[in-house]
């Protein structure tokens, strides 16, 4: 009966998809690399894993407007992480636990695991005005593909005492013999993780607040992530302070299973930029930690509404720990399979305003490195997605005197301004490496081999494609400046 109803829906989302596919694809901000939903509303990644050696990702998807609303999960697959197919609706609201006919609902937020050769996805089912108003609920699949909730849920019905209605955002792994579950919530304005552990996926045993923040770091824990890498664990959450969004941030420590305690001594932003909140890892067949962001974010000016379609997501990066104990987030190896054109120049020194030739792409990949010991300026810009007349420009600012790399959007284009400005990592070497990729309507800037990322999202014109170095009162030694067209991979 039940399955009779989440079909309907399904096929309901999936008609509402095939018809208005055509007239989001013609936006020009759509984006050529990057995953983003067919059209409607999209946000967090979800239930990203491999299965069957084919990598699956879900998102929060509202199939009937560009902006929030009914939610459920849209679902792709992909062979390399890189091309990557639609699939059929895989959740929509249908249950008493996630659908309502007269108030706020869905299938909100959670994460997939692989038991018994099955496809598991675990998520919080929301009815604003029931209570409690957010409960965890399970589907399965044998095919990876259709998804039948079971009629078990919720299988962890009510929040528990150490948390509060806001209780979302389940992420689920294996360790030993039994499965671990962490939830997002709060209480008194502190947000928080909470354990469960269960041996079959259905029963949930309340274990206890794993981690919290110390008063300072959100009033609302959101999408939890807490992984293994190499001998430390990382806990990454996406934090809500005085109802705003804040950057996610990660932790380095270790998760004490007997005591249900994650102690860490490294806590840092995740992402500088604007437009990176969610993000979610999956462990692959490679071993390889592999995290994905929703690359926009809650309250931005999103120009692509009016062309039926909002949000995308980050390019997978992978996350590795450093002999000195960083993490570094890396861009995919497999995306350099779409690069052509091929140029490269240097090494030369820039003392005045100069635009670099050969490096005018809108979607494009650039690795640019500094000699800083040859450096005289102590101030210099990047700029790219420059007009002819310099008026629209996406600027990327070193300041040597203060340590500071930004990112400034505010003669962008159409989209949201603002400076996003991260501390520039320390580079032994002298060597400052900018690895820049650039999309229809996006900027993701990896410095020093991903010790720090800024992410935005930018809207300027087509033809905007000029790139240009700025060096103030001195020099700037450029070592080498690769660059790459970017292939489509979308049909
Ligand atoms: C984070 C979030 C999650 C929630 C989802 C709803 O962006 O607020 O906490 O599950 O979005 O779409």
């Amino acid at each position: 009966m039940s399955e009779k109803k989440h079909n309907e829906a399904l096929n309901k989302a999936d008609l509402e998809v095939a018809s208005k596919m055509s007239a989001a694809g013609e936006c020009p901000y759509r984006l050529k690399y990057h995953f983003m939903p067919p059209i409607g509303w999209m946000n967090d990644p979800n239930g990203f894993v491999q299965f069957d050696g084919e990598y699956h990702l879900f998102f929060q998807f509202n199939p009937y407007s560009s902006t929030w609303g009914p939610i459920h999960w849209g679902h792709a697959t992909s062979k390399d992480l890189v091309i990557w197919k639609h699939q059929p609706v895989a959740l929509a609201p249908s249950e008493f636990y996630d659908f309502s006919d007269d108030c706020i609902h869905g299938c909100a937020s959670g994460c997939a695991v692989i038991d018994k050769g099955n496809l598991i996805l675990l998520y919080t089912g929301h009815v604003e005005t029931r209570s409690p108003m957010q409960v965890q609920c399970i589907a399965s699949s044998n095919d990876g593909i259709h998804f039948i909730k079971n009629s078990y849920n919720p299988v962890i019905y009510s929040f528990p005492k150490d948390g509060s209605k806001d209780f979302r955002d389940p992420k689920v792994w294996r360790y030993q013999d039994s499965w671990y579950m962490i939830v997002g919530t709060k209480q008194d304005d502190i947000g928080k993780i909470v354990m469960y552990t269960s041996n079959n996926l259905l029963d949930w045993t309340y274990i206890g607040v794993t981690a919290e923040s110390n008063g300072s770091q959100g009033d609302m824990w959101e999408c939890p992530d807490l992984f293994p890498l190499n001998d430390r664990d990382i806990l990454i959450i996406s934090p809500i302070k005085n109802t705003k969004n804040l950057s996610p941030f990660y932790m380095i420590g270790n998760l004490d299973y007997k005591n249900n305690r994650f102690r860490h001594e490294i806590e840092q932003t995740l992402d500088y930029g604007f437009d990176f909140y969610a993000p979610q890892t999956m462990i692959d067949e490679k071993g390889r930690r592999i995290l994905i962001a929703w690359m926009e974010s809650w309250l931005s000016v999103k120009p692509s509404q009016k062309n039926g379609w909002a949000g995308a997501m980050t390019i997978p990066r992978i996350l590795e720990l450093d002999t000195d104990g960083y993490l570094r987030q890396k861009p995919l190896d497999e995306l350099t399979r779409i690069r052509s054109n091929h140029k490269h120049m240097g090494p030369f020194e820039a003392e005045n305003f100069r635009t670099l030739m050969d490096c005018g792409e809108s979607v494009s990949e650039t690795i640019v490195e500094f000699d800083l010991n040859k450096t005289t300026a102590k101030i210099f810009e990047f700029q790219v997605r420059c007009s002819q007349d310099g008026e629209e420009r996406t600027v990327i600012r070193i300041d040597l005197l203060n340590n500071e790399i930004s990112m400034d959007r505010d003669n962008a284009g159409c989209g949201e301004k603002g400076i996003s400005k991260a501390p520039l990592p320390y580079c032994e070497s002298g060597i400052l490496k900018l690895h820049i990729f650039l999309d229809a309507s996006s900027i993701e800037l990896f410095i020093n081999d991903g010790l720090c990322v800024i992410t935005n999202r930018i809207y300027p014109q087509n033809d905007s494609i000029k790139c240009n170095i700025i060096p103030e009162n001195g020099k700037v030694f450029i070592c080498g400046i690769d660059n790459w067209t970017l292939c489509s991979i979308w049909e």
